[in-house]
């Protein structure tokens, strides 16, 4: 690309005002070694803007489900909840037939790690934790996001299992940093859930998204510090961590092969956010 040339970025400047001084210092990171994203998943402004647009869909179904969610719902139900909704709003649910996954929507109770099918027959009931986990296309554009749900009264154990999935989310989230790691995420996870007992899982983890459901960096929720790809403006990607009460250890279903339980039958909790690298820290996109 020459200097005088419109950016790659779709800006509308030219190169030489634009990405090329970020080009330059991806190259020489690469030369020192680093392990540097590829320029398909740095987002341009018009990415930016359909992941926004998807991530508004996402955010206000997320939301809707809380307000319907209840004991005695099927899981069907709130599969049926957020087909509509999505459908309702021009977009489309990216789980539907991916990769052969048979329903709009992943409903994940207690010891259900993630990807939980939606069925007539799973009722929820009182004392239940459950992870619903919605991804919304829009013209193209994905945005993906979880939430967990407590269901009437849950042990004061359950609760405390959530709320601490939920600030290994956040704290995973902060350790996100312009010219950082995706090491850096997994550290501040697992730091904070083996410091209060719990383990993560290994087997699952956050990826880039936006212009695919699943786009590089695949993102651990264990690691090192300055450690595996660089993390650069431009980059959307999830985090979200599986936090279970007991082992790590998962396996995965073998009559449905998608969903994934506690090897031990303990109670594992998610929660998943759509974030943004920018210039000078993250925005959060979809949650
Ligand atoms: N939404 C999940 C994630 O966070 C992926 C679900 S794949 C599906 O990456 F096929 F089960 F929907
Ligand atoms: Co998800
Ligand atoms: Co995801």
């Amino acid at each position: 690309m020459n200097r005088n040339d419109p950016c790659w970025c779709g800006s509308g400047q030219k190169y030489k005002k634009c990405h090329l001084a970020f080009d330059e210092k991806l190259t020489l990171l690469e030369r020192q070694g680093e392990e540097v994203p590829p320029r398909k998943v740095i987002k341009t402004k018009a990415d930016i803007e359909g992941i926004k647009k998807a991530a508004a869909v996402n955010n206000a179904i997320l939301d809707l489900v809380g307000t319907k969610i209840h004991a005695g719902m099927s899981t069907e139900e709130i599969n049926t909840l957020v087909h509509n909704y999505t459908i309702e709003h021009g977009g489309i649910p990216a789980p539907l037939n991916y990769s052969g996954y048979p329903k709009s929507v992943c409903v994940s109770i207690n010891n259900v790690v993630c990807h939980g099918i939606p069925s007539e027959d799973t009722i929820l009931k009182d004392g239940d934790i459950v992870n619903v986990d919605v991804t919304t296309i829009v013209n193209g554009y994905y945005a993906d996001a979880s939430r967990m749900y407590m269901i009437g009264e849950v042990t004061p154990e359950a609760k405390r299992l959530v709320e601490v999935a939920r600030e290994c989310l956040i704290k995973g989230v902060e350790a996100v940093k312009p010219w950082g790691h995706v090491g850096d995420i997994g550290a501040a996870v697992n730091a904070h859930a083996t410091a209060n007992g719990y383990s993560v899982v290994i087997d699952l983890g956050g990826h880039g998204v936006g212009n695919d459901f699943h786009e590089e960096p695949f993102v651990p929720h264990v690691g090192e510090e300055g450690e595996g790809m660089l993390l650069v403006p431009g980059m959307v990607l999830t985090v979200e961590p599986m936090i279970n009460e007991g082992a790590y250890e998962v396996y995965i279903d073998e009559k449905d092969d998608w969903t994934v339980y506690t090897e031990d039958g303990l109670l594992s909790a998610q929660w998943e956010h759509t974030i943004l690298v920018t210039e000078d820290g993250i925005e959060i996109l979809a949650y």
